[in-house]
């Protein structure tokens, strides 16, 4: 009988998690608004999950948006990718246009809920690109983006659609 648990039509692959400035201090940074999850603590949330649809998961944080520029184009043969920009969100140009060229489904995360933030926070440069976009789920919306990736690279494979597809 086929095995139809998500991810498995797939196959295995890579998955890029990437977080941008100030998310390695997840834990202790303003937790009323955060949680106090850490950023290893969601690393190796989002691999478990990934792990059960038979995917690997590639982790990268950082400060500059130009290191997270050259993690997009060294990672163009990752499957898919999950992406909290932090602040990048705002006017994150470089990193907009990094994954414009991203050939996989990648899913936007945020922790909070930043509609209910500052109307700084309300205009995401990146969102009009991604597959889906998450936000004020806490750490759990690492966990729930992953699935949802995984279900989205399963109906990709299924259907031929997606990088790749005649
Ligand atoms: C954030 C929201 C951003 O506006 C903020 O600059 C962050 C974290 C979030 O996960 O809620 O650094 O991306």
């Amino acid at each position: 009988m086929a095995d139809r648990r998500p991810g498995r039509l797939a196959g295995p692959g890579e998955i890029l998690l990437l977080n941008g400035p100030n998310l390695g201090q997840l834990g202790t940074r303003r937790p009323e608004m955060y949680g106090t999850t850490t950023l290893a603590e969601i690393e190796e949330d989002v691999a478990k999950a990934a792990a059960e649809a038979g995917y690997t998961v590639r982790c990268l944080q950082d400060e500059s948006e130009a290191a997270l520029v050259r993690a997009v184009h060294e990672a163009q043969d990752c499957v898919g990718a999950i992406v909290n920009p932090g602040a990048l969100m705002i006017a994150g140009w470089s990193l907009r246009d990094a994954l414009e060229t991203f050939p996989g489904p990648w899913m936007e995360v945020h922790l909070s809920n930043v509609f209910a933030r500052e109307p700084f926070r309300h205009n995401s440069v990146i969102s009009p690109l991604a597959s889906g976009v998450l936000c004020g789920l806490g750490a759990y919306g690492y966990r729930l983006a992953a699935l949802a990736l995984v279900h989205r690279l399963t109906l990709d494979a299924a259907c031929g659609t997606g990088p790749g597809a005649a």
